[in-house]
């Protein structure tokens, strides 16, 4: 049984006193659940995440970098390593969100090396994977995910997946209000856990958990939540209003 898995992305929101306060008003709001019923996580911006890690620190809730990078240390500017997210607290690595690949222009290549580097440094990776409006329409949809799916995982092995969560977020219902219906979601999602099981073996996909993204929130979490292949949910706007994010957690458990 895989247990629901709900994370909160902030992006490029939230500031010093404002992030502290959300993470606080969430896990007082999801006390007793979080952590215990359903696994909840934040990805705050990078300077944030020491203020919001204390904010959490006596709940269950984990706390993630939104990006990282392969090398351990040196002569990288703006560049924030594993071992670095660790020693503020994080437990989870967010690889290959579509913005990294959509508008900083990420490579199935280097978002390969973000997870292998996550997991070789004691975090569990969130391997993002989705396609755009225009590769749907061309219904190229399952070819585009195969190869994100096979690239980002390349070298990972089976005792290494029990790090790794998938994220399926169409981009087309990135922030668009556009979510993908159930049946949508629910079916690249069945292809995804599939997949895995051709890559490495049936029992492996049936415990990893795949998370739906793109305009997710508190009044259609339940109805993707009940598809069979859908183990939690990657929130972007919905995840920076307390009572909103609470509700999409309520609704996992
Ligand atoms: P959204 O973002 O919920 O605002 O659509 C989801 C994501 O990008 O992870």
């Amino acid at each position: 049984m895989r247990k629901a898995f709900i994370a909160g992305n902030w992006k490029m929101n939230t500031d010093a006193s404002g992030g502290a306060a959300l993470a606080k008003g969430i896990a007082e709001a999801t006390d007793g659940i979080a952590g215990e019923s359903v696994d909840v996580a934040f990805f705050p911006p990078f300077v944030y995440l020491q203020s919001v890690v204390s904010a959490v620190s006596s709940s269950s809730i984990g706390i993630g970098g939104q990006d990282i990078y392969f090398e351990e240390k040196g002569a990288f500017t703006g560049e924030i390593s594993a071992a670095m997210l660790k020693d503020v607290g994080c437990v989870y690595a967010l690889c290959g969100h579509s913005e990294r690949r959509h508008v900083i222009g990420e490579s199935d290549e280097l978002v390969n090396k973000k997870v292998l580097a996550s997991i070789s440094g004691g975090l569990m990776p969130i391997l993002c994977v989705g396609e755009l409006i225009e590769e749907r329409k061309a219904e190229k949809t399952e070819e585009v995910v195969e190869r994100q799916v096979r690239a980002g995982l390349k070298d990972v092995s089976a005792e290494k997946m029990a790090a790794v969560t998938v994220a399926y977020e169409p981009v087309w219902a990135i922030g668009t209000g556009l979510t993908a219906t159930p049946d949508q979601a629910q079916e690249v999602h069945a292809f995804i856990r599939n997949l895995l099981a051709d890559m490495y073996d049936a029992k492996l996909a049936e415990e990893v958990r795949i998370q739906y993204g793109g305009s997710a929130k508190a009044d259609n979490a339940a109805e993707l939540m009940g598809q069979k292949d859908i183990d939690g949910l990657l929130v972007g706007g919905a995840s920076l209003k307390v009572e909103d994010f609470a509700a999409i957690i309520k609704a996992a458990v």
